[in-house]
């Protein structure tokens, strides 16, 4: 984990490994030793798991496996080892000030979908930015400056709205998690640093306010590319419906915590906004939540 406060930071990450899927998964050392049971000789690593499967957890063995930020897999993270990934990686840690929240694979589909975005018409908008982790990597990813287009960056830039989350939220811990996440400094309030952060990219046009109301005061035209990161259910919602009609044939919506952890009450009212919009969000092992018009 991090050693550094930023939002992306939540305690409520953490996932318990709880399946018999461990077996499946878990490689065995080769300097594993071996006892007897009941007679038996079972290989060390085998009781562990057979103990700690009884009580609804799985041991991975997770060297040189993707295990970070709520996610463990055995399949390829091949991207990591790209260049051209690193240097937008880093760009996004840069943003948060060295931080890192150890989210590659959430930013690696970041940048997939923010080229996808590049087929359609219209301009660039995240809704939920704080330092810019995921907006600086997109940016220098598609080397911003040479692309044309604006990229709106909307965020109050004093943390969440507490008085938004849902009666549901708040009995489910949400807003206490949000008001001690800004105790704690993980928001940016700081707009000085916000600027110095994006000032290589003319085109990041940074705009302060709380959504929805500050939506109408903008002037953003079509959109090929909306990614959505408030951790609240009614400003997302408020957001998705608000661009739906803005948003061009082929573009693209990415919600940063659609299917996370924890995060449940999001993905319900996203759901129901996109049904009742025709539409159904793809649900990423990230916790992200995809979209393509
Ligand atoms: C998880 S952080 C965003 C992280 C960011 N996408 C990144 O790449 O690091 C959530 C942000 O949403 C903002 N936010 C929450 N509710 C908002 C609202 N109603 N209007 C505007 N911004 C809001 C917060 O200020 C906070 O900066």
């Amino acid at each position: 984990m991090p050693d550094g406060p930023d939002c992306h930071m939540r305690s409520d990450a953490l996932v318990r490994l709880g399946s018999a899927d461990a077996e499946r998964f878990g490689t065995t050392h080769p300097n594993d030793s071996s006892m007897m049971i009941n007679g038996q000789s079972m290989r060390l690593t085998t009781l562990i798991k057979t103990v700690a499967a009884r009580f609804g957890l799985g041991i991975f063995d997770v060297r040189g496996r993707y295990a970070q930020d709520g996610l463990f897999t055995v399949h390829g993270d091949h991207f990591r080892a790209d260049p051209g990934f690193r240097a937008a990686y880093g760009r996004g840690v840069q943003a948060g000030h060295g931080v890192d929240p150890a989210f590659e694979w959430r930013v690696h589909i970041a940048l997939w979908a923010a080229r996808a975005g590049l087929r359609a018409d219209g301009e660039f908008v995240e809704c939920g930015v704080n330092a810019g982790i995921v907006s600086s990597a997109i940016m220098a990813a598609l080397r911003w400056n040479m692309v044309g287009r604006r990229f709106y960056l909307i965020d109050t830039f004093t943390g969440p709205v507490i008085t938004q989350y849902s009666q549901d939220e708040v009995r489910d811990g949400r807003a206490t998690l949000a008001s001690q996440a800004l105790d704690a400094g993980a928001y940016v309030t700081d707009m000085d640093r916000v600027r110095a952060n994006f000032a290589e990219w003319p085109n990041a046009i940074i705009i302060q306010g709380s959504i929805p109301e500050v939506l109408e005061k903008t002037d953003i035209g079509m959109v090929a590319f909306l990614h959505i990161d408030m951790n609240c259910a009614l400003p997302e919602r408020a957001a998705f419906e608000f661009f739906w009609e803005r948003l061009s044939p082929g573009a693209v919506v990415l919600f940063d915590d659609y299917a996370y952890y924890g995060h449940d009450h999001q993905r319900k009212s996203i759901d129901a906004a996109a049904r009742a919009r025709g539409a159904e969000v793809l649900s990423l092992p990230t916790g992200q939540g995809l979209i393509i018009k």
